[in-house]
């Protein structure tokens, strides 16, 4: 074929050929031309009365596309065809935010009811949550249809654990098509809201059978976090991912990784792994807020497109919980 030809084609295929599931920022132009501001209103609103609500939200994107797409599977509850992700062991008493979800869904649908799905109404909070804790903009690409199905087990083999080493991790995000590009800019989430000591005590006292805490831990930083989680204290205390600004979205946590002040394993061995490619990123993150921010918007546009429902597969939910009808 010649190549005007085959340019000709190209275009003729990209404007009328059949939905290749693309998503695209205009997406509700038309049907719904506030979306943005609607669910940013809500969020904001939340953020007043809890500091954490942006974290927990960006959170539930993560969680949701990381299994069966992101399709809004994490949001269903149990029902007589669902077997809810909720309870998966990365989720259960940990993911929260589903009151905000709900509160953002029934302003949508009083606004241009049964057009925004679940599935886009968590990308959307996921960058709104961002940029008003101090990160950066970008925009979000919508056209997401929500899931009739849910998958626990895929919930619970899908998701990294914060005990994982670093080669598994990466081969999680692999599974997903996400690089080890992203896997830093995304791990830099981290910069806000919290963890329970149940997810990292086990670097605190006795780190894999050593006797002694992990090595790669801070030890200033090993004693504040040893008086918030004593030995056989509470486990589900709550504990700022990022120790030096704990609700702003910024490029501390790659500092705090230089300091060995990461709280995760899952998150120092990013810098500590030796020889491993994500250390020269980590400090270049650490050294230039905007690179980090252009690669972090560029990364949550990557994730947001893993395995979406388009066209006319899937719904648009009416309550994000359950399937319609169901
Ligand atoms: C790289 C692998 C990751 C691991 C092992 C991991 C693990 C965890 C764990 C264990 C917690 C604390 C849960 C609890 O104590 O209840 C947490 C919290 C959090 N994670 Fe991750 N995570 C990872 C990647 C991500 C990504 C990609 C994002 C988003 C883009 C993200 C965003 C968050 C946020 C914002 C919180 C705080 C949530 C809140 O305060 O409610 N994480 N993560
Ligand atoms: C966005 O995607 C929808 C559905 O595929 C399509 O109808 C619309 O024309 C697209 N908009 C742009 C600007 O590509
Ligand atoms: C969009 O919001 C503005 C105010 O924020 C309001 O004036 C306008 O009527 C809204 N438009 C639609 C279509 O809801
Ligand atoms: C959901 O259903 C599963 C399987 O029937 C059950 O094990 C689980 O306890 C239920 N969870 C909730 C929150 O009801
Ligand atoms: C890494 O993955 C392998 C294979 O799935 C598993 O056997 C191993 O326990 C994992 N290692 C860690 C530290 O989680
Ligand atoms: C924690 O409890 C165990 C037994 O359950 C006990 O042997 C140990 O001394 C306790 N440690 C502390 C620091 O209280
Ligand atoms: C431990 O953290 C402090 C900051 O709190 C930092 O000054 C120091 O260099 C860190 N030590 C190591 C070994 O990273």
């Amino acid at each position: 074929m010649s190549t005007p030809v085959l340019v000709a084609v190209v275009l003729f295929m990209a404007m009328f050929g059949p939905s290749n599931g693309q998503l695209n920022a205009t997406f509700y132009a038309s049907t719904c031309p506030n979306v943005s501001s609607i669910v940013r209103g809500v969020i904001q609103n939340a953020l007043q009365s809890d500091a954490r609500i942006g974290a927990s939200l960006i959170r539930l994107h993560f969680h949701d596309c990381f299994v069966n797409g992101c399709d809004g599977s994490v949001l269903l509850d149990n029902s007589s065809s669902i077997v809810t992700e909720k309870d998966a062991g990365p989720n259960v008493n940990s993911i929260r935010g589903f009151n905000v979800v709900d509160n953002i869904k029934t302003a949508l649908e009083n606004s241009c009811p049964g057009i925004v799905s679940c599935a886009d109404i968590l990308a959307i909070a996921a960058e709104a949550s961002v940029s008003l804790s101090g990160g950066p903009t970008w925009n979000v690409l919508l056209g997401r249809r929500d899931s009739t199905t849910a998958n626990r087990a895929g919930a619970n083999s899908n998701l990294p654990t914060p005990f994982e080493s670093l080669s598994n991790i990466t081969a999680k995000f692999s599974a997903v098509g996400l690089n080890t590009n992203d896997l830093v800019a995304l791990s830099g989430a981290h910069t806000f809201g919290r963890g329970q000591c149940l997810t990292f005590i086990s670097r605190l006292y006795n780190f894999s059978g050593t006797g002694n805490p992990d090595p790669t831990l801070n030890t200033t930083y090993l004693a504040t976090l040893r008086q918030s989680c004593p030995q056989n204290g509470s486990l589900t205390t709550l504990n700022n991912l990022d120790p030096t600004t704990p609700d702003t979205f910024d490029n501390n946590y790659y500092t705090n990784l230089q300091n060995n002040q990461g709280l995760f394993q899952s998150d120092q061995e990013l810098f500590s792994t030796s020889g491993a490619p994500t250390i020269t990123i980590v400090n270049n993150f650490a050294a230039s807020q905007s690179a980090f921010f252009q690669s972090f918007a560029a990364s949550m546009i990557n994730m947001g497109n893993i395995s979406p429902l388009t066209g006319s597969n899937g719904q648009i939910r009416t309550d994000c919980k359950r399937v319609n009808g169901g």
